[in-house]
């Protein structure tokens, strides 16, 4: 019986929580040309502690990373469900 409801939640891609690992693959290919992050402030804001701190809501972040903001181009076509999932796990660890 578990092992048909994790089948179905993969199938539907609605309860995966996301792998931080490979959330940090996504992360460098498609965030860190611009989000460096550490201290310095280049190009777009520091993600570092944007989650893990509280401050932001995950749906609203996800929404941003989806339609873009300001000079952030939207990623909704480039990433998948999966890999939003991963990508905001690393964020968590950040
Ligand atoms: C082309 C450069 C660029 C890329 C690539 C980019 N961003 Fe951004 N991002 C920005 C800029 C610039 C802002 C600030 C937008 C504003 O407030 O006008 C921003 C803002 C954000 C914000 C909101 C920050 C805040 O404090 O309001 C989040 C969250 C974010 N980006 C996440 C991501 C993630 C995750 C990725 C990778 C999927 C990504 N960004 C890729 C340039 C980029």
């Amino acid at each position: 019986m578990l092992f048909l409801i994790c089948t179905a939640c993969v199938a539907l891609g609605g309860c995966h929580r996301g792998s931080p690992d490979a959330g940090a693959i996504v992360y460098k290919r498609y965030c860190f040309g611009c989000h460096r992050g550490g201290t310095t402030q280049d190009f777009a804001p520091s993600l570092f502690g944007y989650l893990s701190e509280g401050k932001h809501n995950e749906s609203e972040t996800r929404r941003i990373i989806r339609d873009g903001k300001g000079n952030m181009p939207p990623f909704r076509k480039r990433l998948s469900r999966s890999e939003l999932n991963d990508l905001l796990a690393y964020m968590r660890t950040l």
